[in-house]
């Protein structure tokens, strides 16, 4: 399968493999701040019209990649789908965000929920995966992805964003039984959609534990990282080259470098908040390690974005034993609908350039 892809950088440094220069890509490369984007969304009339129609999904998948010379494609969908076809009712609000016509607050309501089937309610997702593998045609790896069952559960519960997670929070105190229950269901449904995304051609899978940093540390030994750790351990993903490496990105995690080294992934997702160059040397080279740019730097000038990224790249060589292996340069979260796609294509050269070997 790698041995198809015309560019297999990201495949290889997530196995800490030696590769000619540092491969990138950004949470949220598709998106608002792209024209060609809001264009195909006007179109279609909604994010979800695009996330579930799999031709206009493959469309958007590889608009930034027509923009940037990046190395992988992320599948073009949400976290949401799974809560979704769990039957709470996704829909966005302008302006506000995603929200859930059903929340989970009760042993009942946790007791209607089941593992989804990944090729009738979920479908639209694996056909989509299986379209953008059809028209990628090996030019660069295509990355699937998830929710962590801690994140999801979040969105399930409060019923949408939340500043407080005053709902969830309430629930694991005094509720925690329930809770346990929720985050078991999710993680089930968690392993069976990336299975299936692997199965339809996902190259990369990622889980996003976007709120496992809103947990004090011991909340979150007993409410997140158990179940990333099972995913680690319990998601089939293949053996030696054929591997399907395996990121676990969350914000906020620093805290948990370690355990999240040992936990059976291939590689950790980080964000700004820690050094590149302290995670590498806590990691030990147990994991590949991915980010973790202030997704705000883009707001800088091209001369500036550039310095950054050097400091970056430079940080996490230094705490690698001055070795740039085993690095997957992004940012530490998501790309903004306000950035500019000029200072995009500067940081992508900056990196590829500055990290040659
Ligand atoms: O990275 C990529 O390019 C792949 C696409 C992707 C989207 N959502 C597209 C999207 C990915 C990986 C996600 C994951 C996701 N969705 C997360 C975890 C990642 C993270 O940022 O931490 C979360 C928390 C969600 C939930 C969600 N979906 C939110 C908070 C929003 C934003 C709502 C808003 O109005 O800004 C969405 C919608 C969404 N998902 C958009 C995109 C491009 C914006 C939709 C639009 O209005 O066009």
């Amino acid at each position: 399968m790698a041995s198809l892809l015309k560019n297999d950088r990201l495949l290889r440094a997530l196995k800490r493999q030696p590769v000619d220069r540092t491969p990138v890509w950004l949470m949220r490369q598709a998106g608002r701040y792209l024209p060609e984007y809001r264009a195909t969304r006007a179109q279609a009339g909604s994010f979800l019209g695009m996330a579930k129609h799999p031709e206009i999904a493959c469309e958007v998948t590889l608009q930034p990649l027509r923009r940037f010379d990046l190395d992988a494609a992320i599948l073009f969908s949400d976290i949401l789908t799974i809560p979704d076809a769990m039957g709470l009712g996704l829909h966005f609000v302008e302006g506000e965000g995603p929200k859930f016509k059903r929340t989970v607050r009760s042993a009942a309501d946790v007791d209607r929920l089941g593992v989804p089937d990944m090729e009738t309610e979920l479908r639209y997702v694996m056909d989509a995966v299986r379209v953008i593998r059809r028209e990628l045609d090996g030019k660069v790896p295509l990355i699937g992805f998830s929710g962590s069952p801690w994140t999801l559960a979040c969105y399930m519960v409060e019923g949408g964003g939340s500043k407080d997670f005053a709902r969830i929070k309430a629930m694991a105190l005094n509720d925690p039984a329930t809770l346990h229950r929720l985050l078991s269901v999710n993680t089930d449904a968690v392993i069976a959609y990336l299975a299936a995304q692997r199965a339809a051609g996902a190259q990369a899978l990622q889980v996003f534990d976007t709120w496992g940093g809103v947990l004090s540390p011991a909340m979150y030994r007993e409410f997140s990282l158990p179940y990333l750790q099972r995913i680690a351990r319990e998601l089939e993903r293949g053996e030696g080259e054929e591997r399907t490496p395996l990121i676990l990105f969350g914000k906020g995690n620093a805290a948990h470098l370690e355990a999240l080294a040992a936990s059976g992934a291939e590689a950790v997702g980080v964000d700004w908040l820690v050094e590149l160059g302290e995670a590498a040397r806590r990691t030990g080279g147990k994991v590949a390690l991915q980010g973790n740019l202030d997704p705000a730097v883009l707001y800088g000038s091209p001369a500036a974005i550039e310095a950054q990224a050097r400091a970056v790249l430079d940080s996490y060589a230094e705490g690698n034993g001055g070795s740039r292996e085993g690095h997957v340069f992004n940012l530490g979260h998501g790309m903004s609908p306000d950035m500019n796609p000029d200072h995009v294509a500067a940081l992508v050269d900056a990196v590829h350039r500055l990290s040659a070997r």
